[in-house]
């Protein structure tokens, strides 16, 4: 036998019930956005490597090891490894952006090299939104009033099923002070930090606060606080995202050492984590990026935007039992003889246009009984039953599949009659005598 060939590690098929969550998870997305007003923008899954290197930041771990990279007849290449610096690229590239306010939402997969594990993979899926031209802190609410009615919508409830943090970066400036302050408090703890800290003391030391290791607690937990380091300008823009929040009834975590992986934000950041997943917690995660327009090329335009990982929402969902099963079959043809399938064939075609909701399997191959059997595995909830005899006389047997009721002979003009005039609530009741 030869040996099969298996999918790469880390990049999954979603497989029929696990498409179906997915899709409904995207679907919920797309309508919350257009609902404030996003417009869809379709990316591509390709960037030039120097996109990322100077958005996301030369010294990230996306960046530095993550990157699907290849080279493209003497250029480099990158796979995306999110969305913003793309929909950034294209804004700017197409005038999307110019002194105007412009909200944008995209979806699909994006590709990281981590080492995969339970919720983390190397080909994910994002929906993900960018304002553009809008720089108050009642932009950056908006954003995440709009992520708080995506999630009641799917069923899960802000607080209870995830949390909401909040942090912020502050100016450029005001980060590259605290920077120094954090370096030489780190500094005077070197003995004490573990191999990653260490790498990223002098590269990237905001990145510090967010180790998980525990031996870093106690060191993390006596850092100076950005906040506490912050203008008082920034700081009240800070007080005031809170305060609207509080006044929509989003209850909300401030946690002074949530800083993102990726190097574009300033003022607010955000994510959405849950206890319920194991180490990957983060659905959601967002923030604000006012210089990033500028240092593509782009006119100087505030700018803030969020995304979430699709694979992580729907286990989110499956793991709280409130993951949406795709809608069963309403029946399922099962034609046994030469003239029934023809006859049957033509009728169902007949039947589909009258109801265009309809969903109706055909039988397929194989006896009459071979057909009931996977007629019942399919979930379905009658048998429409038509033999050689059927087929003749111009009826078709109605068999309740869930209901203990005897098989009913219906003619198949007044049943395709019937569904058609009453539509799906039809079925209630079509064995009855
Ligand atoms: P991010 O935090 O890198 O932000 O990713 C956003 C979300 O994508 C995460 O919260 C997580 O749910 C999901 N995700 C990330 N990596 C993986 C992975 N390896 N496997 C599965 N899911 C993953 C961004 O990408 C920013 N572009 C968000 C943003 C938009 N900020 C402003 N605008």
């Amino acid at each position: 036998m030869r040996k099969t060939i298996q999918a790469v590690r880390g990049m999954h098929d979603l497989l029929p019930g696990e498409a179906f969550v997915a899709r409904q998870v995207e679907e919920a997305a797309r309508e919350a956005l257009e609902g404030y007003g996003y417009e869809e923008i379709r990316l591509p899954v390709v960037e030039r490597t120097e996109l990322f290197r100077r958005t996301l930041g030369e010294v990230t771990d996306i960046v530095e090891k993550e990157m699907y990279t290849f080279d493209d007849h003497g250029e480099s290449l990158s796979l995306r490894p999110e969305g913003t610096a793309g929909c950034v690229r294209a804004a700017i590239e197409h005038g999307l952006c110019f002194h105007q306010v412009r909200r944008l939402w995209y979806a699909g997969p994006m590709f990281r090299h981590e080492r995969p594990q339970k919720g983390r993979y190397r080909q994910f899926h994002q929906v993900g939104a960018e304002v553009f031209g809008l720089a108050g802190p009642e932009a950056d609410a908006e954003l995440i009033l709009l992520t708080a009615r995506l999630w009641r919508r799917l069923g899960l409830e802000p607080e209870r099923d995830l949390v909401l943090e909040v942090n912020t970066l502050g100016t450029p400036e005001e980060r590259a002070a605290y920077r120094e302050r954090l370096v030489a408090y780190l500094e005077r703890r070197r003995d004490e930090l573990d191999e990653d800290s260490l790498r990223r003391l002098h590269s990237n030391p905001l990145r510090v606060l967010d180790s998980k290791h525990p031996a870093m607690r106690p060191v993390i937990e006596a850092a100076p606080r950005l906040l506490e380091h912050l203008g008082e300008a920034s700081r009240e823009r800070f007080e005031r995202l809170c305060a609207l929040l509080d006044l929509c009834g989003v209850p909300h975590r401030v946690n002074p050492y949530l800083v993102r992986g990726l190097d574009y934000y300033t003022h607010t950041v955000f994510e959405w984590v849950t206890d319920r997943l194991g180490a990957q917690g983060t659905v959601c995660a967002g923030g604000r990026y006012d210089g990033l327009v500028a240092q593509l090329g782009g006119h100087d335009t505030p700018a803030a935007g969020f995304a979430l990982g699709v694979e992580r929402v729907a286990a989110l969902l499956r793991e709280l039992g409130r993951a949406p099963a795709a809608p069963l079959p309403h029946a399922f043809l099962a034609m046994a003889g030469e003239e029934a399938v023809r006859v049957g064939l033509a009728w169902s075609e007949h039947l589909r246009e009258a109801c265009p909701w309809l969903r109706l399997v055909l039988g397929g191959e194989g006896s009459l009984r071979a057909q009931l059997r996977r007629a019942d595995r399919s979930g379905a909830r009658y048998a429409l039953v038509l033999g050689e005899a059927e087929a003749v006389q111009g009826t078709v047997g109605v068999k309740p599949l869930r209901e203990e009721l005897p098989q009913r002979s219906w003619e198949r003009d007044a049943l395709l009659e019937r569904l058609a005039r009453e539509g799906e609530a039809a079925w209630e009741g079509l064995a009855l005598p």
